[in-house]
């Protein structure tokens, strides 16, 4: 097999997507449609990629300005084969090359490295069969089946566009053959453009084969162009990779309500409950269990770890056998060590917590290192931020801090200490004593009558 150059074309203006971001950097599984195919043609270890971009194409370019790409500015959208004819002059002259298309995120690679195979002496053709062809090339063959020429649907006949099987734009051949074709294509048709399509009629006139793969995977081919694809997309990628997910082995209540934006790495016997959504790169060790309604990004969960429900995780490290939520957030830069348990309306933000540790109902805790077997009450704030710095807590090993204390940082609570409830706390507390700093006197007062609502009428 010879080398491979592939060449994406992406020069669409994408009008119908009515955004401000070019339509080849929306997402799809939280990764942009142009990444998808770039990746796709990356598994096929080609010598050289080539993204063909248009006009205000250089916001896509600085997207991917960490990958080996060539890019080639289009600036007149001239048609397919005009776009292609952008590429010559990086194309390798003993290479084949392999035509993908820039908004086809679902492009399976190992089709297309079927068309590579067979494009030494040959131009590969990927089709599928749509039960309504309009918009599409149509796949003309010869009585005994062999392609003659895709016709575009507005060049052709009646008869031509009964025609359902149809091309994917998706290509590959020799570049000797193709640096020829490009050559002789004229735009003498309904669009005025340059059609890629007319080198099959090229390649039938000189007697070089055709081959035409059929696809029965439709979305894999299917090309986005409007939000509604967009979704269509987006759904099906989803539901593909839950497949994957359950066929690993993880449980997945119900496969439609989980979104992977990223990577989500299971280890065995991992359930998640629905409506989750996970983004960036995340990793479920043996034994979590997620409860529904969790957003959990860029986080790594230790065997046998729980999240109940409603629970927000973002860039934290989670060690085994942890219970945290419902209702938590770990914001980044937390670190929970073992058996550590974060409850409801529970923030920590920049912290590590040591083996053991509670914190079970509303509490911050911002900038601190809280040790091991801490017992942290109801209702504790560190006051981490002056207005404009930010300072540490730290709390040693085995304290009890009190409901409703305020820790006022950069402070030290010594080993053992226990702080007593309702506590403001602006000094360093030293290890194994109780430390209290509450208003002296609690009074009562006999016969105080609670107010009464004021007579609307009489007011
Ligand atoms: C093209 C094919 C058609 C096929 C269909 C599949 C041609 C002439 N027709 O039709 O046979 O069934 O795709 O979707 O090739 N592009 C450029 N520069 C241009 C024109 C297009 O880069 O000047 C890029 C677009 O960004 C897009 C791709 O080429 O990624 C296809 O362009 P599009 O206009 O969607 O092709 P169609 O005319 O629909
Ligand atoms: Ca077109």
């Amino acid at each position: 097999m010879s080398k491979l150059n592939i060449v994406i074309l992406a020069a669409g203006k994408g009008t119908r997507m009515y955004s401000n971001t070019p339509k080849v950097l929306h997402e799809i599984g939280g990764k942009s449609i142009l990444a998808h195919v770039i990746e796709s043609a990356k598994a096929l270890r080609p010598s050289k990629i080539i993204v063909v971009y248009g006009y205000g194409g250089e916001v896509v370019r600085e997207a991917f300005a960490q990958e080996n790409i060539s890019w080639v500015k289009q600036a007149e959208q001239l048609g397919t084969g005009h776009a292609v004819q952008q590429a010559l002059p990086f194309l390798d002259a003993d290479a084949d090359t392999l035509i993908l298309l820039g908004d086809v995120p679902l492009v399976d690679a190992e089709v297309c490295q079927k068309l590579v195979e067979q494009s030494d002496n040959t131009l590969a053709i990927l089709t599928f069969n749509k039960a309504d062809p309009t918009g599409y090339g149509r796949i003309e063959r010869s009585v005994n089946g062999n392609v003659q020429a895709i016709v575009e649907h507005k060049d052709a006949t009646a008869a031509q566009r009964n025609i359902i099987e149809v091309n994917t734009g998706i290509m590959a051949m020799p570049n000797k053959y193709l640096v020829q074709w490009l050559s002789q294509l004229t735009n003498n048709n309904a669009q005025a453009e340059y059609y890629l399509t007319d080198i099959v009629s090229l390649a039938v006139a000189q007697g070089i084969k055709v081959a035409a793969e059929i696809t029965a995977d439709e979305w894999s081919v299917t090309g986005i162009n409007s939000k509604v694809d967009l979704s269509a997309i987006e759904r099906v990628y989803q539901n593909r990779n839950a497949q994957k997910l359950l066929q690993q082995g993880v449980t997945l209540k119900d496969p439609s309500r989980l979104d992977v934006r990223g990577t989500l790495f299971c280890g065995r016997n991992v359930e998640i409950d629905v409506n989750c959504l996970f983004e960036g790169n995340v990793t479920l060790a043996d034994n979590v269990k997620i409860s529904a309604n969790c957003v959990i990004k860029n986080a790594v969960i230790g065997i046998g770890s729980r999240v109940a429900p409603f629970t927000h995780i973002d860039d934290t490290h989670i060690a085994e056998n942890c219970s945290i939520g419902p209702y938590a957030r770990l914001r980044p830069g937390t670190v929970l060590a073992a058996e550590t348990h974060i409850g409801n309306f529970v923030e920590i933000k920049n912290s590590q917590v040591d083996i053991g540790s509670k914190i079970n109902h509303l509490s911050y805790v911002g900038d601190a290192t809280v040790g091991a077997n801490v017992n942290i009450g109801a209702g504790v704030i560190t006051c981490n931020y002056d207005g404009a710095n930010k300072f540490r807590t730290v709390i040693e090993d085995n304290v009890f801090i009190g409901s409703d204390t305020q820790l006022v940082a950069p402070i030290t609570i010594g080993k053992n200490a226990t702080i007593a409830a309702g506590s403001t706390i602006t000094k360093d507390a030293p290890a194994e004593q109780l430390t209290f700093c509450r208003a002296k006197d609690q009074k009562s007062i006999a016969n105080w009558k609670r107010p009464t609502k004021i007579n609307e009428k009489n007011s």
